[in-house]
């Protein structure tokens, strides 16, 4: 079961990797505000911040305004500032709280820790955070993102939903919902911050209810939203492109680095690539060229930055560079607006980003590599800008931008697969989905096959409605809805232990050390732990090795596993088991019972299921569901090895669909665990 030639993941799979957001909070302070105290020299980098010189208008236009629109440059302030304006003139007092979503889990940590310096208090204190599985807030108490809406919207006098231009589906939900709730609560303040100048049709969305709930003249706040353009001060940034469309934008990046290293004067260099995986390459790209290059070898740090980046390696990306040395940050698009790094002065631009597509017809989704907008480039460009006059170099030609890259990104919402927003929603309790007011509406086929597959995980009933107790339990569980029905399932089959440790590990993005170079070995190390019931079962052989090592990062290393990850999965594993102790999961392994687990894994995933081609000698699979043609990835302990059933857990698209995460199952299990939905299928029938 040797797989020839094992190609790092090209995908991110759904979950954790997501870079699901989460919310700052600013609570009620205990004792006075400290802010000021000591911190002169902070005192003076926040007044020089842009926001700062609408301190006064942002402040009045709050009071004044149910939803206010901010638009501004990245780094003026927005994010830490805003909700600092808004305690220290009282918003907070007397118990109510503000809060500040951001849709990336990075961004949430990165801003409360500098928030909390500038106030001079600890993140937990005053200021806190919540993200899926992290909880830091005074009130120590766990938060499911589902939940955490629900309960902030109480709690909260504003609330400010950053980076809306993102359009993240988080994002998108949230407006609706707190436009909606705006109605009940006219108290409650909105603050929508945005880095481009798309305000006018958030200002639209939220302009739309004006003449039925409130006519001119009457009292405060006024319901039609404010907008607000802070000026930049972002400096000039030349753009260079190529002249030749670029073949492997990888390569391009360390040739582009490496001459901007040796021809440019001081300043730090910024990459824009698409996911952990190009990026670990390219860092291990650019350390061997740095290392050759005789010129300037030992000037330069090469740091990554992407969502799941341990917390060290993070602080190096912020800390400044040392004198004489230059620092290159390669990142995902997390830095085209959700952080801010001092001292870049130099962007290169692959014109790539990860981005999700959905097909309803076909129910794919996956997430490909993609030309990124205008607009994402120009915010890329002006990166470049913050400390001096800078330079972006795009890897794509300016025919391409000029003539041929979309103006704007298409919101999340409507290329996405909506199971996990269905069932947020409804845990909300609103029920009328379909008449829910987006501010971008999914394609109603998106919405509709949602719901049958939440249907047929019996999470809903024949009223749409969440079911007892099975829909509010996965509600509870912060992940998509499968892996909760997985766990639920793992209770009465009695391996929940092993269920847990799967569903962490699917959570991240690989264990597998990323190797270019090193397949054989990388190939090897993988056969001592590849079991022949598949991928799932592979990674209980992992973790137990792991658990046994004493958690070793030598272990890790001599196997090819990554040990960061790794620290992740158990990190991940102890915060699902205390939710699924809450939630009443019973807590039991199946030792060595491989049969139950893979039953559990079919529980969730049946509507992935996939029956090997009779006549196929080349691996070809159909989808039960949708005859969609799909392999086995490389990746898979299963591939060359071709069970005749499998179910899969997510599909990349490259040249073909490929599965990965495949587990073989018995095609009556599927029967079992969904009886409604295979009788729905006219296909052949499913046992023979
Ligand atoms: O939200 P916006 O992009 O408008 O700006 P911000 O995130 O509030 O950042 C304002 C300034 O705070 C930046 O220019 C940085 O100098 C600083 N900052 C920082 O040093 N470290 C952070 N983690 C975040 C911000
Ligand atoms: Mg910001």
């Amino acid at each position: 079961m040797s797989s020839q030639f094992w190609k790092p993941g090209t995908e991110k799979p759904r979950l954790l990797e997501d870079e699901e957001g989460g919310v700052v909070f600013f609570s009620p302070s205990l004792a006075s505000s400290s802010s000021g105290y000591g911190h002169a020299s902070i005192e003076k980098q926040r007044q020089r911040l842009p926001v700062y010189k609408y301190r006064t208008s942002i402040l009045y236009l709050v009071e004044t305004h149910a939803t206010t629109i901010i638009v501004g440059e990245t780094g003026s302030g927005k994010t830490t500032q805003i909700p600092q304006y808004l305690k220290e003139a009282g918003w907070a007092d007397g118990g109510r709280v503000i809060a500040c979503t951001q849709p990336r889990r990075l961004a949430v940590q990165a801003v409360a820790s500098r928030v909390a310096e500038e106030m001079g208090v600890k993140v937990g204190e005053e200021v806190g955070y919540t993200i899926r599985f992290e909880d830091v807030t005074n009130k120590v108490r766990y938060l499911s993102f589902e939940a955490l809406e629900f309960y902030l919207i109480y709690l909260c006098i504003v609330i400010m939903v950053d980076e809306a231009h993102e359009r993240s589906i988080s994002t998108d939900i949230l407006l609706g919902l707190l436009k909606k709730i705006q109605r009940r609560r006219p108290e409650l303040r909105l603050i929508i911050s945005s880095a481009t100048i798309e305000g006018k049709s958030m200002s639209a969305f939220f302009q739309a209810r004006k003449s039925r709930h409130q006519m001119e003249g009457e009292e405060l706040p006024r319901m039609e939203p404010a907008i607000l353009s802070v000026e930049g001060r972002g400096f000039n940034v030349q753009i260079h492109y190529v002249e030749e469309p670029v073949s492997d934008y990888v390569q391009a990046v360390v040739s582009t680095v490496m001459l901007i290293h040796d021809q440019e004067p001081p300043g730090d260099i910024l990459v824009f690539l698409t996911g952990q995986d190009d990026i670990d390459t390219a860092v291990q790209l650019l350390t061997e060229e740095a290392r050759t290059n005789r010129k300037n070898s030992s000037g330069l740090i090469i740091l990554p930055l992407y969502s799941g980046l341990p917390r060290a390696e993070q602080e190096l990306v912020f800390s400044p560079t040392p004198r004489g040395k230059r620092k290159v940050v390669i990142s995902t698009n997390i830095a085209e607006t959700s952080l801010t790094l001092e001292g870049v002065v130099y962007v290169v631009d692959s014109g790539f980003s990860k981005q999700r597509f959905y097909n309803p017809v076909s129910d794919i989704e996956s997430l490909v590599v993609a030309p990124i907008s205008k607009a994402s480039a120009r915010q890329r460009a002006g990166r470049a800008g913050r400390v001096r006059p800078g330079k972006c170099y795009r890897l794509y030609t300016e025919e391409y931008f000029v003539n041929e890259m979309s103006a704007e990104g298409i919101p999340e919402m409507q290329r996405s697969n909506l199971v996990s927003c269905v069932i947020q929603l409804k845990a909300l309790g609103i029920d009328n989905i379909l008449g829910f007011d987006w501010p971008a509406s999914p394609p109603p086929e998106a919405m509709i096959r949602a719901l049958e597959v939440l249907y047929s995980l019996g999470v809903l009933d024949d009223d749409a409605k969440l079911t007892s107790p099975t829909g509010f339990q996965v509600a509870e569980i912060p992940l998509d809805p499968m892996i909760s029905k997985m766990i639920l399932s793992s209770s009465e089959l009695g391996c929940a232990e092993e269920i847990l440790t799967i569903a962490a590990m699917l959570s991240i993005q690989s264990i597998w050390v990323s190797s270019r170079g090193a397949q054989k070995e990388l190939d090897e190390a993988k056969l001592r732990f590849a079991a022949a019931e598949g991928d799932h079962v592979t990674f209980l052989n992992v973790y137990k090795g792991f658990l046994q090592s004493g958690k070793s990062s030598r272990w890790c290393h001599k196997n090819f596993i990554n040990y960061q990850s790794m620290k992740k999965v158990i990190e991940i594993r102890e915060q699902l088991r205390r939710i699924a102790q809450r939630i009443g999961i019973v807590l039991k392994s199946c030792e060595s019972d491989t049969q139950v687990v893979r039953k559990a894994v079919t529980a969730g995933f049946f509507a992935n299921a996939c029956r090997l081609e009779a006549s196929s000698q080349s691996g070809l699979y159909k989808t039960v569901r949708g005859s969609q043609e799909v392999y086995i990835h490389p990746s898979s302990v299963l591939f060359r090895v071709n069970p005749k059933w499998v179910v899969y857990h997510s599909l990349v698209s490259t040249d073909r669909q490929y599965m990965r995460n495949v587990i073989s199952i018995d095609p009556s299990w599927l029967l079992e665990a969904a009886p409604h939905f295979y009788q729905q299928q006219r296909l052949n029938p499913i046992v023979h």
